[in-house]
């Protein structure tokens, strides 16, 4: 095996990528209390909230009191995902420290999930990116459907390639490619891996992959063997897009730092706070993790506290 990374970060999505597709309402102040318990497991990056149309993600519409709500540690990057200058003054009146703005290499998944062409979005996405430098703001993009579309299907590396460059053009500070629908493998992901490393640097390039179809562990390891050292990922598993329909929830960031620390990779992550974290927005949900991990250590924790 190639020589891995030493140190991963990882960008705990599970409160906004997670939370978004949920069809029952979730209070905000569970959404708070699981950014509370993220941050105390040692999650330095978390992704809250989005301050998009409440008509087409209905879940999101607490956007403010959920950033309004949190009681920020030093040293965690609190973001969210901005589609326009209007999800921007959101940002910047709750005062987030990182805005994500989301273009797709794929046509058909840009008209369906942000009602725009990708060229349109681009210019959409230009002044919100010059206004959050201006503000001192980071910059993330992700490229949507990087590893295939749920209505077009595949889509090309030069696809991928081109909205990379149009982001880097705007100002993006970092790059992750999406695997929105969880249908990539981890050949053609270090192939797609590959193509972004010659145009972002590695400490700013990301995977965010949804697990549908089981891979996301296999693609991260394709990832590290090439030295990527930043993942999304979300705990217990939750989520999927609403305009990606059948797509899973992103890799449970319990799986991936219980890969990360048995390579002997440091996260700062303690896996048994996750857990907890991830089994307590599974009860407030009403439904089993998602994380195979957590469901092991859970069940493990039963055993012992059975025993005599
Ligand atoms: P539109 O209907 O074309 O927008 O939607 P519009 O500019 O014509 O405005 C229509 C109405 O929406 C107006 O209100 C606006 O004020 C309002 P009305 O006058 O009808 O009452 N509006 C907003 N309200 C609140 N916040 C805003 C905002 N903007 C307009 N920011 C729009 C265009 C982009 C707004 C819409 O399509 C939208 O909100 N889409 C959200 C899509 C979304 O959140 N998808 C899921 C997140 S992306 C994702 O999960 C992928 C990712 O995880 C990576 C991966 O896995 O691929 C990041
Ligand atoms: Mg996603």
């Amino acid at each position: 095996m190639n020589k891995l990374p030493t140190h991963v970060t990882l960008v705990e999505v599970g409160p906004r990528d997670g939370l978004q597709n949920e069809a029952q309402p979730v209070p905000a102040a569970t959404k708070i209390e699981l950014v509370h318990r993220l941050q105390s497991a040692g999650l330095r990056e978390i992704e809250v909230t989005s301050f998009v149309s409440p008509k087409w993600v209905p879940q999101m519409a607490d956007n403010t009191e959920v950033m309004a709500g949190i009681q920020r540690q030093v040293g965690v990057r609190y973001s969210v995902l901005t589609p326009n200058m209007k999800g921007f003054e959101g940002a910047l009146a709750t005062k987030a420290d990182e805005v994500v703005i989301f273009a797709a290499a794929s046509e058909a998944f840009s008209q369906r999930n942000i009602n725009c062409s990708i060229a349109e979005s681009i210019e959409r996405f230009r002044p919100v990116a010059a206004a959050a430098r201006a503000h001192g703001m980071k910059v993330r993009a992700a490229v949507s459907c990087a590893l295939g579309c749920p209505y077009q299907g595949e889509v090309s590396i030069e696809a991928v390639d081109a909205v990379v460059q149009r982001l880097l053009d705007i100002g993006s500070h970092h790059i992750g490619i999406a695997d929105t629908i969880g249908v990539g493998t981890a050949g053609r992901v270090q192939q797609v891996m590959e193509a972004a490393m010659k145009r972002v640097p590695l400490a700013e390039l990301s995977g965010h992959f949804h697990d549908t179809h089981g891979q996301a562990l296999a693609n991260i390891l394709a990832c590290l063997q090439l030295g990527v050292h930043t993942f999304d990922a979300s705990v217990a598993g939750l989520g999927g897009c609403p305009y990606a329909k059948g797509a899973t929830g992103n890799v449970a960031t319990e799986d991936v730092v219980y890969l990360l620390h048995g390579l002997g990779i440091h996260t700062g992550i303690d896996l048994d706070a996750l857990v907890d974290a991830g089994a307590f927005i599974s009860a407030a949900l009403g439904r089993p993790t998602a994380s195979r991990v957590a469901r092991a250590l859970l069940a493990k924790r039963e055993r012992l506290a059975s025993q005599p």
